[in-house]
């Protein structure tokens, strides 16, 4: 039997999400259902996608597996956009902190957040790393997450930075967790470039970026443009820079000041831009026109006890929103893609349809990759879901609990959770 040939069949519902790009404005709520459907893979590609009665006539390879997904609803993989999986140690006492009172950026000032997880990544070896992440991968699988963005910007030096990058790299080879790399040398500024950021940035530019990219070892470009970290300029010059060496282009933007981010990211043609919760009217709009995604990550609002991203005005303004985890060891230590959901709809006002959209096929787009995953269509990878339930509603009903029971990844079944 070829492990890649696979037929799931009278599902209650086939959320196909179809599309090749990202989903703006109203098109959000088009999650194109078929209703007792099925889906083909061939060679771990999707061949077919229709009613169960339909194609059951269709040719369909002898040796493929069959899941009967009667009752079930059957969705794309989800893609997790927004990532730092890849890192060393850990801050559970900077989240004792926060309840306290004491603010993300007072933590970071006092030699906590970032620089703190940069020291435990310094230390880390490659094993324990890939380790770490490989445990991680294994957790957001079993949640549905079949492409994962992680960033490095925990080594903030050339010999952790690629450590990082590198991790993720074998991770992505030996994983079915798909690894979208973004190389994040401007997270922060280390302790060697204190009080020197442009100097950072230029060695940022001069002497890592250039390694980066030289053994393509990212595919998209990141930076925390925010007050007093990376200002507006030293990230449009590293961007630029990392715009013509090849790389797609990411922003954490305008998440603790409405800093410009929004604004930045439309000029550079960037793929997405992150966090946003500050992002002006003017920030947004541009957004819209540029085409480039609202990733909202409220699961970081929620543990920064910070007010959720104006998810409505965007959607309504035209952008297309991804919805992400934004896992990471300090300001949201979850990659709970249940509790993401829950949030955005309850809070942040989106509908179940478009939650669903926002990680899917606009999670794809805000990786580069929705020409590849992120929706049902014929030629893109078999990578899907199956719920324990009849319908994607149940994602966001069933609050905080995972409702996938199958995973399927390039056609092969990886996860099964009915077991
Ligand atoms: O996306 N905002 C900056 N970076 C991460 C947090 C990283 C950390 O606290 O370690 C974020 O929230
Ligand atoms: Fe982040």
């Amino acid at each position: 039997m070829s492990p890649n040939n696979l037929i799931i069949k009278n599902a209650s519902q086939v959320v196909t999400c179809s599309g090749f790009g990202a989903k703006a404005g109203a098109a959000m709520n088009e999650l194109h259902v078929i209703e007792n459907g099925a889906v083909v893979v061939e060679d771990g590609v999707i061949s077919a996608v229709g009613p169960s009665e339909e194609l059951a006539l269709r040719d369909v390879p002898a040796d493929a597996a069959v899941i009967d997904a009667a009752g079930k609803a059957v969705l794309p993989g989800f893609v997790d956009s927004h990532t730092h999986f890849v890192f060393g140690g850990y801050r559970p006492d900077e989240y004792a902190w926060r309840l306290e009172g004491v603010p993300y950026m007072e933590i970071m000032r006092r030699g906590g957040g970032i620089v703190n997880t940069m020291a435990a990544t310094r230390e880390a070896g490659r094993q324990e790393l890939g380790k770490a992440g490989e445990g991680r991968l294994d957790a957001m699988l079993a949640m549905g997450v079949t492409t994962v963005e992680g960033k490095s910007g925990y080594g903030l030096d050339l010999e952790t930075e690629l450590k990082q990058l590198e991790v993720m790299a074998e991770l992505d080879a030996k994983h079915p967790v798909d690894v979208v790399r973004t190389f994040l040398g401007a997270h922060a500024v280390p302790p060697e470039y204190a009080g020197r950021s442009d100097d950072y940035i230029d060695h940022v530019i001069g002497a890592v970026l250039p390694v980066v990219a030289g053994r393509n070892l990212a595919h998209c470009c990141d930076v925390f443009c925010e007050k007093n970290v990376f200002s507006v300029d030293q990230s449009r010059r590293l961007l630029q820079r990392a715009k013509a060496l090849g790389l797609q282009i990411k922003l954490h933007a305008d998440e603790i000041s409405a800093l410009g981010g929004a604004e930045l990211a439309a000029e550079l043609g960037a793929l997405s831009a992150d966090h946003l919760l500050q992002a002006t009217d003017d920030g947004i709009d541009a957004m819209a026109g540029a085409g480039v995604v609202a990733t909202l990550l409220p699961a970081t609002a929620f543990s920064l006890k910070e007010s959720y991203a104006r998810a409505r005005d965007m959607i309504e303004k035209g952008c297309a929103v991804a919805l992400a985890t934004d896992f990471n060891p300090g300001s949201c230590f979850t990659f709970s893609i249940p509790l993401v959901v829950a949030l955005a709809t309850l809070y942040m006002g989106l509908t179940p349809e478009e939650a669903v959209t926002a990680i899917t096929i606009n999670g794809a787009a805000a990786v580069g990759r929705a020409g590849q995953v992120g929706s049902l269509d014929v030629g893109k990878a078999g990578d899907a879901v199956i719920l324990s339930y009849p319908s994607y509603r149940f994602i966001p009903y069933h609050i905080g609990i995972n409702t996938v029971e199958k995973v399927v990844k390039g056609g092969r079944l990886v996860v099964d959770r009915a077991k």
